[in-house]
């Protein structure tokens, strides 16, 4: 049975610890976790950079594994045999590695062809987020969907400009840009070098120190010699051109007029990020982020619950699950559910109370859910996440308390957000249609999919066939395959064509003379809410402006209200 990382703070832990004892454990344990994802359009280099900040934090000596779980996890297919032959799923999931007296735990937020829903939800599990940006590109359309959702509760967010070892925007204009269009003021921590454009190192405005990096073989497999010191210092000027360090100079002196002195409190409320340069490929500029990351990333907060807010401190373990990931070997029903610890000591086996039904339940197998291998884990702390094997109790957004008071707490709700794509599901055998129903019932419960209806009367098993909504095409492989596997109930998609769904909310008159004039149709979800879909975003945003100039009778929102 191999545990979570070996933790020399927690070996020290012996079963029969007093109920101070744990406190004061929970409290600096919960007090050096840095728990945070990284949210980027695909190609930005969040698999290079991921890799290299396990390299940095000593998790692997030498970076070039995680790329091959990335061809692995490029084609559907190729996902979905790789779920058969492990039996469940590793392909996303939580890194974990110390650095600097820190445990910082990285969650995987799936992109490319698995980019779904989960990959929200994620984001709600997470204490902090990093924006990577490609220096050519800025802010991408991925990038700032992600954004909006952590900006919208106020996650704090740093930035990492990546590929600064190729030419790209110049870093005043990228930044100028990047405030535009997001609304958020880049604070930067690190600044690029350039000598003759050669990207030479990064100075580092916090600690005043230029970090010269030595460029090692191409790809940065392992840590790179840096020299490190102050403006001034004989073995900065003996190894950076006069020419570099004045530009360096002047740009400083730029940033130090446009930007007063660091606000953490602006940070905090995700008004303002802290900026980093550099280039996960090469290593240039990794280590000094992670070194001011873990400075200036909050550890795990309070999280508001129907009691009120709970603290990592508060007195017995309580978590909520925020993803499951179905077992995709129609052998095993098991799922995998992602436990996110928000307050006390997380022990393997502990009873706890599901809050939603008041049911004890125990939680006998508790997974680590590292990348790279199934663990099993013994003990976890706020900020951790574990992976609980369920076999079908669990949905999403579920709360999960030690102890069995009456009107336990509940974690507010996780929102279902809004769908990329839409399809009517056709059951391919008439026979079948009453398992169609239930499975695709019990799905989006579960949080797996979306099911919307064109009347608001029609339900599951009645009328015509429903309509799925995914936000990512992968969601629509995993549905199909479940509901034949898990349901007996084959299925094939009728895609159509309409998209950019808000939901809509408003006096009943206000909301049927939107549709009239705008001519837009609507669907209910599941729990009977007004969704309006638009052809495209130019639409979308005329709409958004429309009913800004009508006095807001209606207001339209990317995730359900
Ligand atoms: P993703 O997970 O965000 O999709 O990005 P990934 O890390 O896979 O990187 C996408 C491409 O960008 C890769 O090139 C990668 O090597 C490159 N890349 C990442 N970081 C940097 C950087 O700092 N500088 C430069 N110049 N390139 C970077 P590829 O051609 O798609 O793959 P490969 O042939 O390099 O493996």
């Amino acid at each position: 049975m191999t545990l979570l990382p070996t933790d020399p703070m927690a070996t020290a832990d012996t079963g029969d610890a007093t109920g101070d004892d744990v406190a004061a454990r929970v409290a600096r344990e919960a007090a050096r976790r840095r728990t945070f994802a990284i949210i980027s359009h695909p190609d930005a280099g969040k698999t290079t950079l991921t890799e290299k900040l396990l390299l940095y934090g000593g998790a692997i000596h030498l970076a070039g594994s995680v790329k091959a779980r990335r061809a692995a996890r490029h084609a559907t297919s190729d996902w979905m045999k790789l779920e058969q032959e492990r039996g469940i799923s590793v392909t996303s999931s939580v890194l974990q590695f110390d650095y600097a007296g820190c445990k910082v735990n990285l969650l995987d937020t799936p992109g490319h062809a698995d980019f779904s829903e989960d990959t929200y939800r994620t984001l709600i599990a997470a204490d902090s987020a990093v924006m990577l940006l490609d220096n050519r590109k800025g802010v991408e359309e991925r990038t700032r969907q992600l954004f909006e959702v952590c900006h919208k509760r106020r996650t704090p967010i740093f930035t990492f400009v990546n590929k600064c070892d190729r030419a790209g925007e110049d870093p005043l204009k990228l930044l100028d840009d990047v405030e535009k269009d997001l609304g958020i003021t880049c604070a930067p921590v690190t600044w690029p070098i350039f000598d003759e454009d050669r990207f030479v190192g990064v100075y580092d405005r916090l600690t005043e120190h230029v970090l010269l990096f030595e460029r090692g073989e191409s790809r940065g497999a392992q840590q790179l010699a840096t020299i490190e010191g102050g403006l001034d210092a004989p073995e900065i000027l003996e190894h950076c051109s006069p020419g570099a360090l004045d530009k360096l100079r002047e740009d400083l002196e730029l940033i130090e007029i446009g930007l007063g002195a660091f606000d953490r409190g602006k940070f905090l409320a995700g008004d303002l990020s802290p900026t980093f340069f550099g280039s996960a490929l090469t290593n240039f500029g990794v280590e000094p982020f992670l070194r001011e990351f873990v400075q200036l990333a909050p550890p795990p907060g309070a999280r508001e619950a129907s009691t009120g807010p709970i603290e990592p401190t508060s007195p017995g373990f309580a978590g909520f699950t925020f993803k499951i990931q179905a077992n995709m070997d129609p052998r095993h029903r098991d799922r995998m559910v992602f436990v996110r610890v928000v307050s006390g000591r997380f022990t393997a086996g502990m009873d706890v109370t599901l809050a939603r039904t008041g049911k004890p339940i125990r939680l006998a197998a508790p997974q680590s859910v590292m990348a790279r291998e199934r663990t099993v884990v013994d003990e976890a702390f706020p900020g951790d996440v574990v992976g609980i094997v369920d076999k079908g109790q669990l949905r999403i957004g579920d709360t999960l308390v030690e102890g069995s008071g009456k009107a336990p707490p509940q974690f507010r709700d996780i929102p279902r957000f809004a769908p990329e794509h839409f399809a009517r599901v056709i059951g391919t055998d008439p026979m079948r249609r009453k398992q169609l129903d239930t499975g695709l019932a019990q799905l989006t419960e579960e949080g797996a999919t979306q099911v919307f209806f064109s009347d608001p009367d029609v339900k599951l098993g009645s009328g015509p066939a429903p309509i799925v909504g995914a936000v990512g095409q992968l969601q629509f492989d995993v549905m199909l395959f479940r509901l034949e596997s898990e349901y007996g109930a084959p299925a094939r998609l009728e895609a159509i064509r309409h998209g950019n769904p808000r939901w809509i909310t408003g006096d009943r008159k206000a909301i049927d003379k939107f549709c009239e004039r705008s001519g837009r149709s609507r669907l209910y979800d599941a729990k009977g809410n007004t969704v309006v879909l638009f052809e495209d975003r130019w639409a979308l945003r005329t709409a958004i402006e429309q009913v800004a100039r009508d006095g807001n009778a209606v207001t339209l929102h990317d995730e359900a209200p």
